[in-house]
This record gives C-alpha cells, sequence and structure tokens, in this order.
C-alpha cells in the first residue's frame, strides 16, 4: 500500500504502542483487500462494546488500550452493551453481570468515545453525510447508513472498527470505491404489494434479499415509497439474513434515483420476484411458532424511533398489558428523554410495558426470565432470538405484536 509518511512513522510506533497496533490492522487489512492506501473517515461506530460480545478477552484489550493512553481520533459510537445502564436490576441482570459491563463502559468513556449504546446513532450524534466515508460496524446500521444516507463504509469486523476509531482512517476498498457501489441483482417487487407496503412487509423484503443475496447488491424496483422506519426495518433484516451492507430502491435511496443510476449505466446478473407468493413464504419462515401463550413481546430492533412510540401508543389505546406476558420496547437513551419530555414514556410504563435502553433482547442475558414465546415484528430478532435467547419467535405486524400483549397470546383463541 502507498503510506503517507505519518502512517509509516504510526507503523515505527512514533506515535505509541495503541496507534502503531491499529494501523498495522488496518494496512494488513487493506493488504488483503488490495487496497492501494488509507482514507480518512468522519467518525466510526463500535460492537464489541456490549460484555456479551467482548467479555473478559474484551476488558483485558481496553484496559490495555486504557493504560497506554489510547484515544480515538474521530466521533466514536457505541451499539447497545448488555445492560440498561440504568433499570439492571429491574430487567434481572445479574449484579457481577453489570459490574463487568460498566467497566466496559468506564474504559471506553477513557479513550473519548460518545456512549450512544445504540444501533441507531444515526438519529443523533453521528449522523454521516452524503458521500462521507465512516467506520462503522453494526450490520443493521452499515446498511442503513450507506442504502439511504448515501455514505460509505464497509461492514468492518469487531476491534477492526476501534482500530479505524484510534487511526481516524480505514482502507480504501470495497463500499468505498464508487465502482463497487453498483447494483448487482435486479429485486422486481410486484405492484400489488409495492403499492402499499407495510412495516411488516420491507421486513420480510430485507429477509428475502439477504437470504437470496448474501452480501450482493440488490436493487429493489416496484417500491413506490418508503418512510425512514421502514428502511431501517429493511436494513435490519436483509443485514441479517445475509451480509448486504448496501441495497438500492428505485425512486427511493441516493444512489437509485434511476435504474440506470444504480446499476450505473450497466446491468443486472439475475432478476428475482417479490409477489404475494414470496412474501407470505417469507413471513412464514420467520415464524417457529404460531400460536400460543406469549412470554414476551420485543418493540424496538433496530432502536425505536419517536413515531414508532407514538404508534405503540395510538395502539395499545390505554388499553393495559397482560399479567402474564411482557411488552418491552428497546430505543436509545435520546429518544427515551424526548419522549418522555412529550409524555410518551408515561403511557407506554402505565400499560405495563417495560423502557429498555443502552441494550436490547439480543445483548442482555434473560435466563432469569425463562422467556419461551418471543414475538416480534423486528425481523432482525425472528432471525437470531431462536439462538440467541433461546425461544420460540413469531414475526408479525407492530398491530398484532400490541394485541398479543394484551390477550397475552398469539393466534387463532379468543376469537382473534
Ligand atoms: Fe439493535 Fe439489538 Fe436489534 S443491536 S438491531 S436492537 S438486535
Amino acid at each position: 500500500m502507498q503510506l503517507t509518511d505519518e502512517e509509516r512513522a504510526a507503523l515505527d510506533g512514533a506515535w505509541g504502542e495503541p496507534q502503531r497496533i491499529a494501523t498495522q490492522v488496518l494496512v494488513k487489512l487493506g493488504e488483503s483487500y488490495g487496497a492501494e492506501r488509507l482514507i480518512p473517515i468522519a467518525s466510526a461506530h463500535l460492537v464489541a462494546c456490549s460484555y456479551q460480545i467482548a467479555g473478559e478477552a474484551g476488558i483485558d484489550i481496553y484496559s490495555r488500550l486504557v493504560e497506554v493512553g489510547a484515544k480515538v481520533k474521530v466521533p466514536t459510537t457505541l451499539d447497545p452493551g448488555s445492560i440498561d445502564f440504568v433499570r439492571w436490576s429491574r430487567f434481572r441482570t445479574p449484579e457481577h453481570y453489570a459490574q463487568r459491563q460498566i467497566v466496559i463502559a468506564e474504559l471506553l468513556e477513557a479513550m473519548g468515545v460518545t456512549p450512544t449504546w445504540t444501533c441507531t446513532p444515526y438519529y443523533v450524534l453521528n449522523v454521516p453525510r452524503f458521500g462521507q466515508h465512516v467506520g462503522w460496524s453494526e450490520s443493521s446500521a452499515v446498511a442503513y447508513v450507506n442504502s439511504v444516507i448515501g455514505a460509505r463504509t464497509n461492514r468492518l469486523a469487531a476491534y477492526v472498527d476501534l482500530c479505524a476509531a484510534l487511526v481516524g482512517k480505514v482502507p480504501y476498498f470495497g463500499l468505498h470505491v464508487t465502482e463497487n457501489r453498483k447494483g448487482q441483482i435486479l429485486i422486481d417487487v410486484a405492484s400489488e404489494i409495492g403499492q402499499q407496503m407495510h412495516d411488516d412487509d420491507f421486513a420480510a423484503l430485507g429477509y428475502f434479499v439477504g437470504a437470496a443475496l448474501d452480501d450482493l447488491i440488490p436493487v429493489v424496483r416496484g417500491v413506490l415509497d418508503a418512510s425512514g422506519d421502514q428502511l431501517k426495518f429493511l436494513s435490519a433484516a436483509a443485514a441479517s439474513t445475509g451480509s448486504v451492507a448496501l441495497y438500492h430502491i428505485v425512486g427511493v435511496t441516493p444512489e437509485a434515483r434511476t435504474l440506470e443510476d444504480a446499476f450505473q449505466g450497466g446491468t443486472w446478473q439475475d432478476v428475482l420476484s417479490f409477489g404475494r407468493k414470496e412474501l407470505e413464504e417469507t413471513k412464514e419462515k420467520m415464524c417457529t411458532f404460531h400460536e400460543g401463550k406469549v412470554d414476551v413481546v420485543g418493540l424496538g430492533c433496530p432502536h425505536a424511533s419517536i413515531a414508532q412510540i407514538e404508534t405503540y401508543i395510538g395502539l395499545l389505546a390505554g388499553r393495559k398489558v397482560h399479567h402474564e406476558t411482557e411488552l418491552w420496547v428497546c430505543m436509545n437513551e435520546i429518544v427515551e428523554d424526548m419522549a418522555r419530555k412529550m409524555r410518551l414514556i408515561g403511557k407506554l410504563e402505565e400499560s405495563g410495558a417495560r423502557i429498555m435502553t443502552g441494550t436490547c433482547l439480543n445483548d442482555c442475558p434473560l435466563d432469569a426470565w425463562g422467556f419461551r414465546h418471543l414475538v416480534t415484528d423486528s425481523a432482525k430478532f425472528a432471525y437470531y432470538t431462536p439462538t440467541t435467547v433461546g425461544s420460540e419467535c413469531h414475526f408479525t405486524s407492530t398491530e398484532r405484536c400490541i394485541e398479543a400483549a394484551i390477550r397475552g397470546y398469539i393466534g387463532e383463541r379468543n376469537g382473534e
């Protein structure tokens, strides 16, 4: 790779051990992908900040880095941790576990990160602009900022993201390069679906695309419009069943004003149809149970927006959550503060819902709850919870999630 004098000096240890190691990791990564140089990034976002992911090895690494004075060089935000930092005891988190997460938080904060603890840093505090290079790792956020904002990042691995933050650079390859952002596969959405898609349809479309394409770049044609939250659902789904880090939707996302734009004047390798049959088959695959008592309803994956919280309250309509069922709503602390000011949190809590910030169902220890049956409107929860939480999962619309929380049951019983 062609390195600057400053980068060479970093490799020689002139700027200290953290810079030497981090630069070495980035250069090795770049060399393995044929990158010619490192480029500056505007921000970083880290995933190995939860105790569940980092563990004791992570604490060891972070402790050593802090000891030798490591500091991030660019604004750096954090993915969810493994505890709700305020209410961890109410979520039955073991004390020792919570304390180890707090140690990680202190170490990362000593390195200068912004403790957002969210997978939606793009709402506030880390909002890249179109065309800007960043170094992010959370898969749903990577797909969102590449596709919806038009910023540029590869899906960095845990700790490589920290190296990017420490150096303020990433190797120039993959999705940082304009030609590599052109669409590869055309996804034709039938007009009966695309004209009026609901949130759960976007999640299912993402689930379908990720499973079919892995890391190829889909160009979706036939979707009339989409809200930011719907694109958030799609991004999280496609990045879970596959490794989709960038997609285009013709007429909706910024690098796809036209079909020609999306393929950069070229053509597609293949076409997949997404009609009623594919939609229904996909939703079927997203469920491991269809009827029965519900232990927990999980909303806010990725972390909920104010608009979603307002929707939940409208659907609850002053009713109470079933006494044998939990309704957990995940969001980031800034959204919680704003929603509290708007008197939305009080209404959620009056219904019996629990607010969870700083973490999510997939990242915190849930053994003490013994959840067996989860209902969610998130394709990502639906994909991961059978393994991470060990529960059966039913994916459905937000509306049916709320009904399940109130009835304590999903399915036909009680006339549903
Ligand atoms: Fe975010 Fe956790 Fe879902 S990190 S995307 S709420 S699984």
